[in-house]
């Protein structure tokens, strides 16, 4: 009896033992699939095109002290660097592939070995035109573009509150904001010679105690005008003079201080005109494609001149733009050269001690989709430079398809609906065209001296149909993200 109890006992041991050593090895994970030599941490890897990340590894007492070389099954999908940092790519080279039908994503095995070859482990990495890591984990914009130019982005009331901002993913990785609308005409002059100013005195107070900068939109255009604006169509040139000249005066009064830049008109021109057009013949008038700029209606074209000295009376410290959309077309481009020179000449005579530009900056928009040519936007640098005006990027996106695209999936304007007929290839060439866009603003960083997204994620934009943004509607990043960013490395 006693020789049965002992060798149970012995039993109970070792069955304890093995019991003990599976568990603690289990553990830190590499029980199951623990092997002599090297062991890659990460079993698998799903990663985002553009997106890199480091492979952790662990050598076993046969194989301690060895190097490690990497290798990829595919190399085009996935490359993987000497440290073992795995990049996902999409079978495409900058430049190469806009447009082309290259499959965007795919797998790859990645392999770490020894170098005496004894010992080696394999994973799987899946490369996905998807969102894989959230915006607040992502070094942040403003500090990797600050020795170029600032990194904005809109704002809305429900990103200011109790005199701060709330929105952390503003906080996180911009540095200037602009009210998307609750500072514009309808918003903060609803009646003549009386201001609104609650909502956007809250936003740009709670900005600026963030350590915001904040950029003013803006004073004259025209839409979203208050009815009294609207209604100067009909008015005589003095009074429509005076009441623009009031109105200005009244408002940079108000923010004296408080704004770095102001879009003090925008969008003048429509669409149609040409590079051989006078542009004081062609602002926006009745009958135009769009709505009429009524101050342009009533005074004519002088309004622009007398509009920016309005402001440049009111807050000399503010930097004053003309701001546009489309501005890679030769005809606008050509317009806003011809207009910029005009006013800042009429300036220079008219305040001969005057050092300043009287229009500081012009803002190139910069609502784009894939048919638009990095060239063209270049040739619009080039045409700006002389006039010795600073840049700004004023709204940035990028549709991940045509244009004809968008508009025939249905979005058009401030199109809200989801984003159905991006394809993968969308995406991909949309990183790519974002890529070309910062190597151009960063090889013109010495005018360029700021680049605003008009939104954060693509179910924030006023055109999220064509998912135009840098992160998804979870805030994850997408291909067009890691692509910005390597601009910086290029
Ligand atoms: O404020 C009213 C609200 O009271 C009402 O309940 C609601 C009903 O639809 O409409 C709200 O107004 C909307 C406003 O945005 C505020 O959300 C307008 O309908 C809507 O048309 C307006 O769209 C804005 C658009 O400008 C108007 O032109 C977009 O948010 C804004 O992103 C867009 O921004 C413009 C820039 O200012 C100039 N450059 C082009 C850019 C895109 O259009």
């Amino acid at each position: 009896m006693k020789t049965t109890t002992k060798l149970l006992s012995y039993l109970m041991l070792i069955v304890a033992v093995i019991f003990l050593f599976s568990t603690c090895a289990s553990k830190n994970g590499s029980a199951e699939t623990a092997k002599t030599g090297i062991n890659i941490e990460k079993r698998s890897l799903i990663l985002t095109i553009g997106a890199s990340e480091k492979l952790n590894f662990t050598l076993s007492p046969e194989a301690e002290g060895q190097a490690v070389t990497w290798t990829s099954s595919a190399p085009r999908i996935a490359s993987v660097s000497n440290d073992g940092t795995v990049t996902a790519l999409d079978y495409s080279v900058r430049g190469e592939s806009r447009f082309t039908s290259s499959p965007a994503t795919g797998t790859a095995n990645i392999t770490a070995k020894t170098a005496d070859g004894k010992f080696e482990d394999t994973i799987i990495v899946t490369t996905t035109t998807q969102g894989t890591i959230d915006i607040l984990t992502l070094p942040p914009m403003k500090d990797q573009f600050s020795s170029y130019f600032l990194i904005g982005n809109i704002f809305n009331r429900t990103d200011a509150r109790n005199n701060e901002i709330v929105n952390q993913r503003l906080i996180h990785h911009f540095n200037v904001l602009t009210a998307e609308n609750d500072m514009k005409p309808e918003y903060i002059a609803p009646s003549r010679n009386s201001y609104n100013f609650a909502n956007a005195d809250r936003m740009v107070n709670s900005a600026i105690a963030s350590g915001f900068k904040v950029h003013g939109h803006t004073l004259l255009w025209h839409r979203q005008n208050a009815q009294w604006m609207t209604s100067m169509t009909r008015s005589s040139k003095e009074n429509a003079l005076a009441a623009m000249k009031k109105y200005i005066t009244d408002v940079m009064t108000h923010y004296k201080g408080r704004i770095y830049s102001w879009d003090v008109l925008n969008e003048a021109f429509p669409d149609s005109v040409t590079e051989n057009d006078d542009w004081t013949q062609v602002i926006r008038k009745a009958g135009d494609s769009q709505s009429p700029n009524p101050w342009y209606v009533s005074i004519g074209a002088d309004f622009v001149y007398e509009g920016f000295l309005a402001a440049r009376l009111a807050d000399p410290e503010a930097l004053l733009y003309y701001n546009d959309y489309n501005l890679d077309t030769i005809g606008k481009a050509t317009m806003v050269r011809n207009m910029v020179r005009d006013v800042n000449a009429r300036y220079r005579q008219e305040y001969p001690n005057e050092r300043r530009l009287l229009i500081d900056g012009i803002g190139m928009q910069s609502h784009h989709n894939l048919h638009v040519s990095e060239a063209h936007v270049r040739r619009s640098l080039d045409m700006f430079r002389p006039l010795g005006v600073k840049i700004a990027i004023s709204e940035l996106d990028v549709l991940g398809q045509g244009w004809g695209d968008f508009s025939r999936s249905g979005g058009s304007g401030t199109n809200k609906q989801s984003g159905s007929s991006v394809t993968n290839d969308g995406i991909k060439d949309q990183a790519w065209f974002y890529n070309e866009l910062m190597t151009l603003f960063i090889e013109n960083a010495d005018i360029v001296e700021r680049v605003t997204w008009w939104g954060v994620t693509d179910s924030q934009s006023w055109r999220s149909a064509g998912l135009p943004l840098l992160f998804d509607s979870r805030g994850r990043a997408k291909p067009a993200y890691y692509r910005v960013i390597e601009a910086l490395s290029q």
